[in-house]
Protein backbone atom coordinates (compact mmCIF):
# COMPACT_ATOMS: atom_id res chain seq x y z
CA UNK A 1 0.00 0.00 0.00
CA UNK A 2 1.43 3.44 -0.86
CA UNK A 3 1.20 5.48 2.82
CA UNK A 4 2.26 8.54 0.80
CA UNK A 5 0.33 8.94 -2.50
CA UNK A 6 -2.63 7.09 -4.41
CA UNK A 7 -6.15 8.13 -4.70
CA UNK A 8 -6.65 9.15 -0.70
CA UNK A 9 -3.66 11.76 -1.55
CA UNK A 10 -5.52 13.47 -5.08
CA UNK A 11 -8.49 13.56 -3.72
CA UNK A 12 -7.42 15.28 -0.62
CA UNK A 13 -5.17 17.50 -3.04
CA UNK A 14 -7.88 18.27 -5.00
CA UNK A 15 -10.48 19.50 -2.26
CA UNK A 16 -7.28 21.49 -0.81
CA UNK A 17 -6.66 23.69 -4.39
CA UNK A 18 -7.39 26.96 -2.59
CA UNK A 19 -6.11 26.05 1.00
CA UNK A 20 -2.80 24.75 -0.05
CA UNK A 21 -2.53 27.52 -3.09
CA UNK A 22 -0.50 30.18 -0.84
CA UNK A 23 2.39 27.73 -0.38
CA UNK A 24 2.14 26.61 -3.62
CA UNK A 25 2.58 29.97 -4.72
CA UNK A 26 5.47 30.68 -2.32
CA UNK A 27 7.34 27.27 -3.69
CA UNK A 28 6.67 28.43 -7.39
CA UNK A 29 8.18 31.73 -6.39
CA UNK A 30 11.30 30.48 -4.94
CA UNK A 31 12.01 27.96 -7.26
CA UNK A 32 11.95 30.60 -9.90
CA UNK A 33 14.04 32.55 -7.90
CA UNK A 34 16.44 29.78 -7.48
CA UNK A 35 16.37 29.05 -11.62
CA UNK A 36 16.74 33.09 -12.36
CA UNK A 37 20.13 33.53 -9.84
CA UNK A 38 21.51 30.57 -11.24
CA UNK A 39 19.83 30.79 -14.98
CA UNK A 40 23.13 29.44 -17.20
CA UNK A 41 23.56 26.16 -15.23
CA UNK A 42 19.80 25.22 -15.63
CA UNK A 43 18.79 26.82 -19.18
CA UNK A 44 21.90 25.08 -21.26
CA UNK A 45 24.44 22.41 -19.49
CA UNK A 46 21.48 20.63 -17.69
CA UNK A 47 18.27 21.40 -19.87
CA UNK A 48 16.67 17.77 -18.14
CA UNK A 49 15.25 17.52 -14.65
CA UNK A 50 13.79 14.28 -12.75
CA UNK A 51 11.30 15.30 -10.18
CA UNK A 52 10.98 12.35 -8.13
CA UNK A 53 7.82 11.85 -5.83
CA UNK A 54 5.87 14.46 -8.47
CA UNK A 55 2.35 12.50 -8.22
CA UNK A 56 -0.01 14.85 -10.16
CA UNK A 57 1.69 17.73 -9.63
CA UNK A 58 -0.04 19.20 -7.29
CA UNK A 59 1.73 21.70 -5.72
CA UNK A 60 4.10 21.79 -8.61
CA UNK A 61 4.46 24.97 -11.00
CA UNK A 62 3.93 24.64 -14.47
CA UNK A 63 6.01 27.83 -15.50
CA UNK A 64 8.97 26.61 -13.31
CA UNK A 65 8.82 23.37 -15.61
CA UNK A 66 8.18 25.09 -18.75
CA UNK A 67 11.62 26.27 -18.23
CA UNK A 68 13.23 22.56 -19.21
CA UNK A 69 13.76 20.57 -22.08
CA UNK A 70 12.35 17.37 -20.61
CA UNK A 71 10.82 16.59 -17.53
CA UNK A 72 10.69 12.99 -16.72
CA UNK A 73 8.91 12.53 -13.53
CA UNK A 74 9.03 9.38 -11.13
CA UNK A 75 6.45 7.98 -9.05
CA UNK A 76 5.38 4.78 -7.47
CA UNK A 77 1.59 5.54 -7.81
CA UNK A 78 0.01 3.88 -11.16
CA UNK A 79 -2.58 7.37 -11.35
CA UNK A 80 0.19 9.41 -11.47
CA UNK A 81 1.49 9.44 -14.65
CA UNK A 82 -1.72 10.38 -16.18
CA UNK A 83 -3.02 13.06 -13.80
CA UNK A 84 0.51 14.44 -14.12
CA UNK A 85 0.27 14.76 -17.60
CA UNK A 86 -3.65 16.11 -17.46
CA UNK A 87 -2.15 18.88 -14.68
CA UNK A 88 1.11 19.75 -16.80
CA UNK A 89 0.79 18.58 -20.39
CA UNK A 90 -0.61 21.43 -22.14
CA UNK A 91 2.08 23.90 -20.50
CA UNK A 92 4.69 21.63 -21.40
CA UNK A 93 3.27 21.26 -24.78
CA UNK A 94 3.24 25.29 -25.29
CA UNK A 95 6.78 25.53 -24.26
CA UNK A 96 7.67 22.27 -26.36
CA UNK A 97 9.31 20.80 -23.08
CA UNK A 98 9.58 17.04 -23.69
CA UNK A 99 7.57 14.90 -20.55
CA UNK A 100 8.16 11.43 -19.83
CA UNK A 101 5.95 10.05 -16.93
CA UNK A 102 7.28 7.48 -15.29
CA UNK A 103 6.07 4.57 -12.79
CA UNK A 104 8.97 3.78 -10.75
CA UNK A 105 10.14 3.42 -7.34
CA UNK A 106 13.01 5.76 -8.05
CA UNK A 107 14.40 6.09 -4.58
CA UNK A 108 15.74 2.13 -4.76
CA UNK A 109 16.45 2.98 -7.78
CA UNK A 110 18.27 6.48 -7.97
CA UNK A 111 21.80 4.84 -9.14
CA UNK A 112 20.38 3.45 -12.35
CA UNK A 113 18.19 6.40 -13.00
CA UNK A 114 20.87 8.84 -12.27
CA UNK A 115 23.30 6.70 -14.51
CA UNK A 116 20.49 6.49 -17.39
CA UNK A 117 20.06 10.35 -16.93
CA UNK A 118 23.70 12.22 -16.54
CA UNK A 119 23.01 15.05 -17.43
CA UNK A 120 19.75 15.82 -15.63
CA UNK A 121 19.18 17.67 -12.49
CA UNK A 122 17.03 16.12 -10.05
CA UNK A 123 14.12 17.61 -7.87
CA UNK A 124 12.70 15.29 -5.05
CA UNK A 125 9.13 16.48 -4.72
CA UNK A 126 7.62 16.32 -0.96
CA UNK A 127 8.85 12.43 -0.56
CA UNK A 128 11.92 12.40 1.53
CA UNK A 129 9.95 13.16 4.13
CA UNK A 130 7.54 10.33 3.90
CA UNK A 131 10.23 7.72 3.90
CA UNK A 132 9.37 7.84 7.82
CA UNK A 133 5.88 6.71 7.53
CA UNK A 134 6.95 4.28 4.56
CA UNK A 135 8.91 2.34 6.45
CA UNK A 136 6.71 1.85 9.66
CA UNK A 137 8.41 -1.56 10.37
CA UNK A 138 12.57 0.54 10.19
CA UNK A 139 13.89 1.64 13.06
CA UNK A 140 14.29 5.39 12.37
CA UNK A 141 18.11 5.43 12.54
CA UNK A 142 18.01 3.52 9.55
CA UNK A 143 15.54 5.85 7.94
CA UNK A 144 17.80 9.07 8.89
CA UNK A 145 20.66 6.79 7.48
CA UNK A 146 18.99 6.14 4.20
CA UNK A 147 18.69 10.12 4.38
CA UNK A 148 21.81 11.19 4.75
CA UNK A 149 22.76 8.76 1.96
CA UNK A 150 21.32 10.61 -0.55
CA UNK A 151 23.49 13.56 -0.36
CA UNK A 152 26.35 11.27 -1.50
CA UNK A 153 24.72 9.53 -4.02
CA UNK A 154 23.98 12.75 -5.68
CA UNK A 155 27.72 14.32 -5.12
CA UNK A 156 28.68 16.30 -8.26
CA UNK A 157 25.05 16.19 -9.62
CA UNK A 158 22.53 19.66 -9.28
CA UNK A 159 19.84 18.62 -7.37
CA UNK A 160 17.03 20.11 -4.97
CA UNK A 161 14.38 18.76 -2.50
CA UNK A 162 11.34 19.79 -0.86
CA UNK A 163 10.34 18.18 2.09
CA UNK A 164 8.41 17.97 5.13
CA UNK A 165 10.61 18.96 8.58
CA UNK A 166 7.92 18.77 10.98
CA UNK A 167 3.90 18.50 11.20
CA UNK A 168 0.95 18.19 13.54
CA UNK A 169 -1.50 19.71 15.06
CA UNK A 170 -2.33 23.24 15.50
CA UNK A 171 -3.53 25.45 19.12
CA UNK A 172 -6.02 27.68 17.02
CA UNK A 173 -8.25 27.08 13.97
CA UNK A 174 -6.57 27.92 10.52
CA UNK A 175 -9.19 30.18 8.63
CA UNK A 176 -9.28 29.25 4.79
CA UNK A 177 -8.04 32.49 3.79
CA UNK A 178 -5.50 33.49 6.62
CA UNK A 179 -2.02 34.97 5.97
CA UNK A 180 0.64 32.36 6.01
CA UNK A 181 3.32 32.27 8.51
CA UNK A 182 6.52 33.71 7.31
CA UNK A 183 9.72 32.65 9.18
CA UNK A 184 12.29 35.25 9.36
CA UNK A 185 16.09 34.87 9.32
CA UNK A 186 16.90 35.14 12.78
CA UNK A 187 14.28 33.04 14.48
CA UNK A 188 14.90 29.45 15.87
CA UNK A 189 13.27 26.54 15.47
CA UNK A 190 10.97 27.12 18.57
CA UNK A 191 10.05 30.53 18.08
CA UNK A 192 9.32 29.44 14.35
CA UNK A 193 7.08 26.68 15.95
CA UNK A 194 5.47 28.79 17.78
CA UNK A 195 4.32 30.80 15.12
CA UNK A 196 2.89 27.91 13.77
CA UNK A 197 0.92 27.47 16.62
CA UNK A 198 2.37 24.22 17.45
CA UNK A 199 0.45 21.86 19.73
CA UNK A 200 2.87 19.43 20.94
CA UNK A 201 4.27 16.87 20.19
CA UNK A 202 4.80 17.23 16.59
CA UNK A 203 5.89 14.27 14.15
CA UNK A 204 9.69 14.81 13.47
CA UNK A 205 9.97 13.23 9.48
CA UNK A 206 13.95 13.12 10.01
CA UNK A 207 14.77 15.55 7.47
CA UNK A 208 17.04 17.81 9.17
CA UNK A 209 20.46 16.48 7.53
CA UNK A 210 19.00 16.07 4.02
CA UNK A 211 21.58 19.01 2.39
CA UNK A 212 24.80 19.26 2.82
CA UNK A 213 26.25 21.35 5.20
CA UNK A 214 26.10 25.48 3.96
CA UNK A 215 23.19 24.98 1.80
CA UNK A 216 21.14 27.76 2.11
CA UNK A 217 17.61 26.60 3.21
CA UNK A 218 14.03 28.21 2.88
CA UNK A 219 11.17 27.31 4.79
CA UNK A 220 7.72 27.21 4.29
CA UNK A 221 4.52 26.82 6.30
CA UNK A 222 1.55 24.19 4.80
CA UNK A 223 -1.64 24.72 6.62
CA UNK A 224 -2.63 21.07 5.04
CA UNK A 225 -6.26 21.48 7.04
CA UNK A 226 -8.20 23.63 9.40
CA UNK A 227 -6.21 22.33 12.10
CA UNK A 228 -2.56 20.85 10.71
CA UNK A 229 0.38 22.31 9.50
CA UNK A 230 3.31 21.13 8.19
CA UNK A 231 6.26 23.01 7.84
CA UNK A 232 8.86 22.16 4.83
CA UNK A 233 12.14 22.90 3.42
CA UNK A 234 13.22 23.32 0.50
CA UNK A 235 16.59 23.95 -0.92
CA UNK A 236 19.11 23.72 -3.86
CA UNK A 237 22.33 21.98 -4.04
CA UNK A 238 24.56 22.99 -6.40
CA UNK A 239 28.33 21.20 -6.96
C1 LIG B 1 3.24 14.03 -0.74
S1 LIG B 1 3.15 13.24 -2.28
C2 LIG B 1 4.00 14.36 -3.40
C3 LIG B 1 3.20 15.45 -3.89
C4 LIG B 1 3.54 15.97 -5.25
N1 LIG B 1 4.89 16.42 -5.36
C5 LIG B 1 2.51 17.01 -5.66
O1 LIG B 1 2.85 18.18 -5.87
O2 LIG B 1 1.34 16.60 -5.80
C6 LIG B 1 4.46 12.03 -2.21
C7 LIG B 1 4.55 11.22 -3.49
O3 LIG B 1 5.76 10.47 -3.49
C8 LIG B 1 5.48 9.22 -4.09
N2 LIG B 1 6.54 8.29 -3.69
C9 LIG B 1 6.74 7.75 -2.48
N3 LIG B 1 7.83 6.95 -2.48
C10 LIG B 1 8.32 6.99 -3.73
C11 LIG B 1 9.44 6.36 -4.37
N4 LIG B 1 10.23 5.54 -3.68
N5 LIG B 1 9.67 6.62 -5.68
C12 LIG B 1 8.83 7.45 -6.37
N6 LIG B 1 7.76 8.06 -5.82
C13 LIG B 1 7.50 7.85 -4.52
C14 LIG B 1 4.10 8.87 -3.57
O4 LIG B 1 3.47 7.91 -4.37
C15 LIG B 1 3.41 10.23 -3.63
O5 LIG B 1 2.76 10.43 -4.86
Amino acid sequence: MNLTGGMAWHWMAWRSNARWAPTSQAIEKWLLAEAQAFKPSNSKDQPSLMLIGASAGWMMSSKWLQQFARVDTFDIDPWAAMLFQWRHGKALKATRTELHCHKRDALQDLPALLSAHPKACVFFDNVLGQLRFQNLNTDWQQVERRLKQIKVQLKGREWGSLHDRMSGPTTHLIEQHSDLPVRHADWHDQHWLGQLNAQSPWLDHLTQDVFPTGVSVQNFAWNFSANYRHWLQAGWVRP
